[in-house]
């Protein structure tokens, strides 16, 4: 006895509809999870040159230092005399706190472990294993008799 071919077309229909339904539920809860749990690649841009103020900064005037933005990285900026700044990765070179200027010893120091570096950036007492990077820093007249632009670059 022969079965009627409609039987074995709607069965053959249910069972790719359930296998695809199956496999699109499968697909849309992996995928999101997928995605979140490695999220795409997202480049860093690049800082060359970043304007740090002013030479009458009132924070550099007092304290003698300020740490400036440099990209997603912070930098001390050190004004050491008139036209005399200078300009460091702020980020210990230890465990990476981030360091500041003592104007009385004229020395970079790292509160987390007493660390401490001299004005060239070199360590000179602690832990430090390594001095800090140096960046370059110009003074850019904008005006006369207007105080300078205080521009932080890479060395
Ligand atoms: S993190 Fe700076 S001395 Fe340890």
């Amino acid at each position: 006895m022969e079965q009627p071919k409609s039987t074995t077309s709607r069965r053959g229909f249910l069972n790719w509809f359930l296998g695809t339904s199956i496999g699109a539920l499968f697909a849309s809860v992996t995928y999101p999870v997928l995605r979140f749990v490695s999220p795409p690649h997202i480049p860093e841009a690049t800082t060359n040159q970043v304007e740090a103020g002013l030479t009458n900064d009132p924070e550099l005037l007092d304290q003698g230092y300020k740490i400036v933005r440099f990209g997603a990285d912070p930098v001390i900026l050190v004004r050491n005399g008139e036209d005399d700044y200078r300009a460091f990765a702020a980020t210990c070179t230890h465990l990476d706190c981030i360091v500041e200027y003592h104007k009385d010893k004229k020395r970079i120091w790292c509160n987390c472990h007493n660390g401490e570096y001299n004005l060239k950036g070199q360590q000179v007492a602690g832990p430090p294993p390594k001095p800090l990077e140096a960046f370059k820093v110009d003074l850019v007249v904008k005006a006369i008799g207007e105080p300078e632009q205080i521009v932080v670059s890479r060395a």
